[in-house]
C-alpha cells in the first residue's frame, strides 16, 4: 500500500489544498493530511486541533485520506508513518526555491522523496495567510474555502 503524506500548516484549509488532497487522494491508496502541531510561522489563528477538525470535516466524503496531527520533524514523520512521497503543491515559481530546499533536507533526513503537483489555475493565488486576512476585516472568502471554514472564521473574527 502506498502512503502519501500532504503536511502544512493549514490555517485554514483553502480550497487549493482541497484541490491537492483530492488529486493526491487518487494517485495514491491512502493520503495523510499532517498538520503541524506548532507551526514555524507567527502564531496560528486556529489551534492544531481546529485545524484538524477542519480538515476531518472537509476531506470526509474521501475515503483513503486521514487527517493527523504532528510534532518534530516531518522527515521523522514520514518514516514513522512509512510514506511513500511526500506531496506538495506548487502555486507559481515563488514557491519553488523554499519548497526545493525543504524536499531536498527531507531527503537528506529520510529519503523519502517530495512529489510536486501544480496548483489548479483557479487557487493559485490563493493562501491561508491571505484568506485569513481577508476575512479579518469583513471581506468573502466562500470561493477561496469550504462554508465550514468560511463559518469558523466570521466566528474567530467576530469575537
Ligand atoms: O503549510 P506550510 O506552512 O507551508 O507547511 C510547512 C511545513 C509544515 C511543511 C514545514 O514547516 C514542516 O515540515 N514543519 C515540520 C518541521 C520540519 O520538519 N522542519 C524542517 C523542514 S525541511
Amino acid at each position: 500500500m502506498t502512503i502519501a503524506l500532504i503536511p502544512g500548516t493549514f490555517d485554514p484549509v483553502t480550497f487549493g489544498h482541497l484541490d491537492i488532497i483530492e488529486r493526491a487522494a487518487r494517485q495514491f491508496d491512502e493520503v495523510v493530511v499532517a498538520v503541524v502541531a506548532a507551526p514555524a510561522k507567527p502564531a496560528a489563528l486556529f489551534d492544531a486541533d481546529e485545524r484538524r477538525a477542519m480538515l476531518a470535516e472537509v476531506t470526509g466524503s474521501f475515503p483513503n485520506v486521514a487527517v493527523e496531527v504532528f510534532g518534530g520533524l516531518l522527515a521523522d514523520y514520514a518514516l514513522a508513518r512509512g510514506a511513500a512521497a511526500i506531496v506538495k503543491g506548487l502555486r507559481a515559481v515563488s514557491d519553488f526555491d523554499y519548497e526545493l530546499q525543504m524536499a531536498q533536507m527531507n531527503y537528506r533526513l529520510s529519503r523519502v522523496e517530495t512529489l510536486f503537483m501544480p496548483t489548479a489555475p483557479e487557487h493559485s493565488f490563493l493562501s491561508s495567510s491571505l484568506v485569513r486576512e481577508v476575512a479579518r476585516y469583513g471581506g468573502e472568502v466562500s470561493s477561496m474555502v469550504p462554508p465550514e471554514v468560511a463559518r469558523r472564521l466570521k466566528e474567530r473574527f467576530a469575537s
